[in-house]
């Protein structure tokens, strides 16, 4: 199994084409005690991989998506996009600009008010796509994600699965090479969201896309991913880089599939204890 151990204090990361975090601090400092929540968080993500981050609740991954959606800054450290510095202690925010970073919730974040063809039209208006070359390039991707009889119902009208396609069409629309999904299929039942799987793996290899994707499930992030960051309960830090050398489409009843398994799920279960036993949640005896 390929894993790698990380002495992110000392080892210096190379920009690359894609994400790079070097040694970023974040602490949330609006309550009376201040809350460290990432420590020293050094990774890469390659442009067109498909990386999945996974971590016990509260360790600090949705932070960590937004500081890589330019939403949040770190305290220290540096994050670069491209190449390009993009929030970093030093500098402030550099945004990135919405062409590039697309970023899917668990809850959809679509535009109640708007049908599904409203929504994805809203991301090609946001990016600047002429109205006139709209049109076409929607019936395209609504038919990509299966949509195409649904162009005209509304959010609420739709199931779980056909939102999260929605979310997907309209980051797609707005041309992100990068999208960032976070938990995008935790409200989803157990049925839809191996159809959703599926449709992600599709879509990842159709469109090249840079997918960073953050899941509680193991078997969902071995199943998709070219390689996970564990972190470490909160403050959250890079535990290990596990490189994914399955062959696509992969079998989750294959004996290496299961080596995966037993030693992400394993990590799991010492960390999520970690963090129980520091909110005192459990007797410690
Ligand atoms: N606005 C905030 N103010 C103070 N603490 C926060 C705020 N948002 C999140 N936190 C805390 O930061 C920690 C990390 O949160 P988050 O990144 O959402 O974790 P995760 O996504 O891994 O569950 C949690 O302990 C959470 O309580
Ligand atoms: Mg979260």
């Amino acid at each position: 199994m390929n894993t790698k151990h990380t002495t992110t204090a000392s080892s210096k990361i190379e920009p690359v084409k894609g994400f790079s975090c070097q040694n970023v601090h974040f602490t949330w400092k609006d309550s009376e005690q201040p809350v460290d929540v990432l420590k020293d968080v050094s990774l890469q993500i390659h442009s067109g991989e498909f990386v999945s981050i996974i971590g016990p609740s509260g360790c600090g991954k949705t932070t960590l998506l937004n500081i890589l959606g330019g939403v949040s800054k770190p305290d220290s450290g540096t994050v670069y996009l491209d190449g390009q510095i993009l929030g970093s202690s030093k500098q402030g925010v550099t945004a990135p600009t919405t062409s590039d970073v697309g970023v899917i919730f668990q809850d959809y974040g679509l535009l109640p008010w708007l049908t599904v063809r409203g929504n994805v039209a809203f991301g090609m208006k946001m990016s600047g796509i002429p109205k006139n070359e709209q049109k076409n390039a929607i019936i395209e991707l609504l038919s990509k994600v299966g949509l195409l009889d649904f162009a005209n119902h509304y959010p609420h009208q739709l199931s779980g699965g056909m939102k999260q396609r929605t979310s997907i069409a309209r980051a797609l629309a707005n041309q992100s090479q990068y999208l960032l999904m976070d938990e995008p299929f935790s409200a989803l039942d157990f049925q839809t969201r191996l159809m959703m799987q599926e449709f992600l793996t599709d879509i990842w290899q159709q469109f090249k896309k840079t997918i960073v994707f953050i899941t509680h499930h193991v078997e969902e992030a071995i199943l998709l991913s070219d390689k996970i960051y564990l972190l470490s309960a909160r403050p959250g830090t890079v535990l290990e880089e596990v490189t994914i050398d399955l062959p696509r489409p992969r079998n989750v009843a294959d004996a290496k599939f299961n080596e995966y398994r037993n030693h992400i799920t394993s990590y799991l279960q010492k960390e999520v204890l970690k963090s129980f036993e520091e909110q005192n949640a459990i007797p410690l005896g």
